[in-house]
């Protein structure tokens, strides 16, 4: 999206007009809808959706196909904002109600939340946002800014393809499987939508969702590159296997909208690709959403991609498309000429309005307003804190951790040094509502709010700690590396603070090299040769980083922290000093620095050259895609009762240890245990996440699959267990056949693989047919 000052000013203005009805006044006594058919809630959805669509002439419904809907004022239809975003928290302002401010939760980024592994916790967080998001929107009067509406676009399922792309801390991670997991609880649980009936396509919304961006978005500005202009180049068995399965996942969760994207795809820009949109999407997929164009899109497909000659084009492609809403001027200025000249038919536009009216009508929209109270509403709005520090401790993974230096002891001298360690915003992340309440006695900053980690070690340790930056992110102009080192002389332990922040990645800016920027590098080199092992680096990054093995090999321990939100202080302390036993794992692989010299940015294809993500590397990664450690060494076995198969024991009173799991059909589901026990010396949780890998013929294009993960349900206590069941759907087989054009299993010996913080354990499957229908059978190796 574009930056939003663009759009403040256009949509601005209407809010002044005193006249404007409000969206809750519409089927109300005394206004001029109130007796039509439309206004009555004993009719279904879809009646009045359509009794609707027939009383506005299609020149005013085109009128309201921009993100700035026009309102209609006959019907007293006010004018709406269909732009409002909740990434990782309501992007929204503070709002008051008698006297108190409350602003709302900002949860860590996205790819700090995939680090998670955490099926309930991307749930969770999907709730929280939904309902932050619409008490805020009860409170405040619905106007025309942007924010105002009830239509969120989120999540991004964009997949973390490569390091550079400037916008990989929107996007849980690099994986497919463990995107859809993201998307499919995000959204439902955002729209609350999931419970039972209402996953129906015309079940009632809380708020809306939006999956962007469709499809293969994934560059910003590279070497004469943009993402306005970018023409993205992408196999058939690239995009089955990985660009669309996480948008395919949020079609069957229901999302209401889904967002075509700036670039092209295959040499035809996404938002008017009728193909892409219309055929795959809608019809192939069964999408029954709105469709938006990112904003600006469309202009793009006129001055980016010389794909539309002017707007009246540009429009009426995109209608044929199937697009509803334009976010942008691109509808403003050319839908009603197209329209006009029949380039663009009334059948199309009645459809189109219609799926935009009826997401209205599921948000209830069109229900006389039902009392409710203002108090119960903002007492919701920031009040989910403790599921934001919760979601912070998870997302740190711990990557090293030499001579057990961690967990700190509380009366350890530790010093801080690093461009991060007074920061506040910079863990706030992009797409970040106001955090912090303004009051009268005037504060220094909006975000003083937001504790710094040396604030939050601080209440921690029983030591005064001292700070020092020692250089910022990436300007120069801050020297005093001297300074810091003859701090780091003084300690028991240094806590070094390096990464990035929004100047380094962003939208419009992709990273050109994934090693620390500016003067970090001499930083680090220059602490590590008087403190080496007593350095713990923490990361503070959205995209992938690089250390390099010399840094890697002398420091004392290494975490990535993401960017953590307005906890992620808070939790870097109690990680830090054992307060939390860390369970996160690395949602992307970590390449060497030199991977960007390997693979061009611009290069979509998975598996060309080295090859990208856990699935398609062939080289030595920094640290693995799934790693992350835990300051209790964990073991793992297999448990021999899975259901749906026969199981041999090697020996008949010793259920731990079996030869062989077999089940006899590949299309039904089978469920295999994994028991994990805490080996200590501190209690805690464990993911264990489940991956394929061919295991002989070299000839497999994907390396090795993600198809299954879980957490322990509980802490557990050292020397405690717990079994975790994992269901294996036989579509965890299924990979794209270029020949057919379809889904296939591919026969052979496989590799199952489970793996927790440092410990593998792993079985042989054997598929013995390849179309779906043979048995499969699975070994322990
Ligand atoms: C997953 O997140 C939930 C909160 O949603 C938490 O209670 C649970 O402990 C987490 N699981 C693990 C393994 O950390
Ligand atoms: C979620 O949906 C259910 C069923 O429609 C409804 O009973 C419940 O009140 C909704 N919860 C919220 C928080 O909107
Ligand atoms: C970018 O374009 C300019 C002008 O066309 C050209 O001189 C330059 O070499 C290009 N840079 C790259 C990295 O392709
Ligand atoms: C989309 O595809 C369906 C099925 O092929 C077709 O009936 C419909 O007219 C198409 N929509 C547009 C806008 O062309
Ligand atoms: C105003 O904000 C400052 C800084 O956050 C805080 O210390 C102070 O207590 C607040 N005052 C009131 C009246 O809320
Ligand atoms: C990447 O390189 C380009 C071209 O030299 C430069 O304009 C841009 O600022 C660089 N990006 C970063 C994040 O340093
Ligand atoms: C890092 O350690 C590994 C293993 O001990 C060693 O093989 C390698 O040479 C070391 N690299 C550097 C740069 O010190
Ligand atoms: C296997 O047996 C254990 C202990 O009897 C039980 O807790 C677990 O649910 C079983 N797992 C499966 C997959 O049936
Ligand atoms: C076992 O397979 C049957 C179908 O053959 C399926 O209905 C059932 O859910 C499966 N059981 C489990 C526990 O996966
Ligand atoms: C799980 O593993 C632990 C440690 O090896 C063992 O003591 C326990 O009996 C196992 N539990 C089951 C149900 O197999
Ligand atoms: C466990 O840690 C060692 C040393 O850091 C490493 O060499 C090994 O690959 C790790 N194993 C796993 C499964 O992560």
């Amino acid at each position: 999206m574009q930056p939003w000052s663009l759009f403040l000013l256009s949509i601005s203005l209407p809010s002044l007009i005193v006249s404007v009805p409000l969206w809750s006044d519409v089927c109300q006594a005394d206004h001029p809808a109130f007796d039509l058919p439309f206004c009555d809630s004993q009719l279904s959805l879809s009646e009045r959706v359509d009794d609707y669509v027939q009383r506005i002439p299609a020149e005013q419904q085109v009128a309201m196909m921009g993100h700035a809907a026009k309102e209609y004022a006959p019907l007293g239809i006010p004018p709406y904002q269909w732009w409002s975003e909740g990434l990782h928290g309501p992007k929204e302002p503070c709002v008051e109600y008698e006297g108190q401010q409350k602003c709302p939760t900002s949860f860590p980024c996205p790819s700090a939340l995939g680090n998670t592994f955490n099926t309930s916790l991307f749930y969770d967080i999907g709730a929280a946002i939904g309902t932050e998001g619409k008490a805020i929107s009860q409170i405040r009067p619905h106007d025309m800014k942007i924010g105002d509406g009830l239509t969120y676009w989120s999540p991004n399922v964009n997949l973390q393809r490569d390091p550079r792309w400037g916008r990989n801390q929107e996007a849980p991670g690099e994986d497919p499987f463990l995107t859809s997991v993201y998307a499919r609880n995000f959204v439902t649980a955002l729209q609350n939508t999931s419970n039972g009936e209402d996953s129906r396509d015309d079940a009632p919304l809380r708020v809306a969702a939006c999956c962007k961006h469709f499809i293969a978005n994934s560059l910003e500005n590279w070497h004469n590159h943009t993402r306005h202009n970018f023409d993205a180049q992408i196999s058939d068995e690239d995009l089955h296997d990985y660009y669309f399965r996480p948008f395919q996942e949020c079609v069957q969760a229901k999302a209401a909208g889904v967002m075509c994207s700036y670039n092209a795809l295959n040499g035809i820009p996404t938002c008017l690709d009728k193909n892409l949109l219309n055929q795959t999407l809608r019809q192939s997929w069964g999408f029954d959403g709105y469709l938006v164009t990112d904003c600006g899109a469309l202009q793009d497909t006129i001055t980016g991609h010389k794909a539309a000659k002017d707007p009246e084009e540009a429009s009426s492609m995109a209608k044929a498309a199937t697009v509803d809403v334009n976010c942008g001027d691109t509808f403003e200025k050319g839908l009603l000429q197209a329209f006009q000249n029949g380039d663009v038919s009334t059948s199309i536009i009645h459809s189109s309005f219609r799926r935009l009216a009826k997401i209205q009508f599921r948000l209830g929209m069109f229900d006389a307003l039902k009392k409710y109270d203002p108090q119960q509403d903002i007492e919701l709005v920031g009040s989910h804190g403790n599921l934001a520090i919760e979601a912070a401790l998870q997302s740190i993974v711990l990557l090293k951790n030499k001579n057990k230096i961690l967990p700190l002891n509380i009366d350890q001298k530790v010093v801080m040094i690093g461009p991060h360690v007074f920061g506040r915003e910079v863990f706030l992340s992009s797409y970040h509502g106001d955090a912090c309440a303004s009051n009268s006695t005037k504060q220094k900053s909006s975000y003083a709010c937001i504790e710094s980690p040396v604030e939050a070690l601080s209440k921690i340790s029983d030591h005064p700690i001292e700070a020092t930056m020692g250089c910022k992110v990436a300007d120069t102009d801050l020297n005093e590396i001297d300074k810091a080192v003859d701090l780091a002389k003084t300690s028991d332990v240094v806590v070094l603070l390096l990464g990035l922040d929004q100047t380094q990645e962003r939208e419009e800016r992709d990273r050109n090299e994934t090693t620390l920027p500016g003067l970090q590098r001499q930083l680090v080199r220059s602490i590590l040769d008087v403190a080496a092992e007593k350095t713990i680096i923490v990361l503070v990054h959205g995209g992938a980083m690089s250390l390099g093995e010399d840094t890697i090999n002398r420091s004392g321990a290494i975490l990535s922290a993401s960017y953590g939100g307005q906890f992620a202080s808070r939790a870097l302390a109690q990680v830090l000093f054992g307060l939390y036993n860390p369970t996160g794992k690395l949602s992307s692989t970590m390449y060497p620095s030199s991977y960007v010299d390997d693979i061009p940015l611009t290069e979509m294809g998975m598996a060309v050259g080295v090859g990208r993500t856990h699935m398609f590397y062939r080289g030595k990664p920094e640290f693995s895609f799934g790693h992350g450690l835990s300051y209790s060494l964990w073991s793992l076995s297999w448990t021999c009762n899975a259901s749906n198969a026969t199981t041999t024991n090697r020996n008949d009173d010793d259920d731990e240890d079996c030869s062989s799991i077999s089940i006899e059909k590949l299309d039904s589901p089978m469920t295999v245990g994994v028991n994990v026990t805490n080996m200590g010396p501190m209690a805690g949780s464990q993911t264990v996440l489940l991956l394929w890998r061919p295991s002989k013929d070299g000839n497999h294009r994907i390396r090795q699959k993600l198809i299954g993960f879980q957490g322990t349900t509980s802490r557990l206590n050292v020397g405690e267990s717990e079994i975790l069941s994992f269901p294996i759907e036989p579509s965890a087989f299924l990979i794209w056949d270029t020949n057919t054009g379809s889904n296939k299993v591919v026969a052979g010996t496989y590799q199952i693989e489970a793996l927790a913080a440092n410990t593998t354990i792993s079985m042989l499957g054997y598929v013995l047919s390849g179309n779906g229908e043979g048995p499969i059978r699975m070994e322990v190796a």
